[in-house]
């Protein structure tokens, strides 16, 4: 299988967390892909027409995207077991959607500030979407803190990766002053041997 790719991706951190979880990283062959909302540059557009990575090219079947329609396949072709059963799947669904939301916002916040023309640029927009990113933050301190600490699922992966991004391109931000609690969970969630073998 082919893995369009690039390290910078919370997105793509996730399959990669995946793939190391399961031992399975010799399953994929990862094809370097870059672009911006202005320019597809070398994204596999004619795979995904999206334009956006991860893109996960199959021997016998249409090309998958996008993250959490890849790790579902993936865990259910590795038998990862890292979406456990219901009841419990709702929540790990529901913090793998805010941990995905977060990165979201937090790459929109990204490409305002970096790759939008800077006469266009818009700070407070980039304020709201940080925003978005500390509500989401303090819900998952008081909602879901011990579901974090509990067995290893794609909720915990997707948090992980999301608070990765938000230490590589918005470190000034200083979530970790404000969120005391996550902080001490991503301290020990970030040694990981999978966390450590994929930060961007
Ligand atoms: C980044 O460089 O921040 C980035 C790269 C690819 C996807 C998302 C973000």
């Amino acid at each position: 299988m082919k893995l369009f790719h690039a390290p910078a991706s919370p997105f793509v951190r996730k399959v990669m967390v995946l793939l190391h979880e399961a031992k399975a990283t010799d399953r994929v062959t990862l094809v370097p892909a870059s672009g911006t909302p202005l320019d597809p540059g070398t994204m596999p557009v004619d795979r995904n027409p999206l334009g956006k990575i991860p893109a996960l090219e199959r021997p016998d079947g249409p090309t998958l995207y996008d993250s959490r329609v890849i790790t579902r396949y993936l865990d259910d072709l590795l038998k990862a077991h890292l979406y456990p059963a219901a009841p419990r799947l709702w929540d790990t669904l529901v913090i793998e959607a805010t941990g995905d939301g977060i990165a979201e916002a937090a790459v929109l916040m990204r490409y305002e500030m970096h790759v939008r023309p800077e006469a266009s640029r818009s700070p407070e927009w980039a304020d709201a979407q940080w925003d978005k990113i500390a509500r989401a933050l303090t819900a998952i301190e008081e909602r879901w803190l011990s579901h974090l600490s509990g067995p290893l699922d794609m909720g915990q992966i997707a948090v992980g990766c999301a608070l990765g991004y938000l230490d590589f391109r918005h470190a000034e931000r200083d979530w970790r002053g404000t969120h005391a609690a996550l902080d001490a969970w991503w301290t020990d969630f970030a040694a990981r041997p999978s966390m450590q073998a994929t930060a961007p």
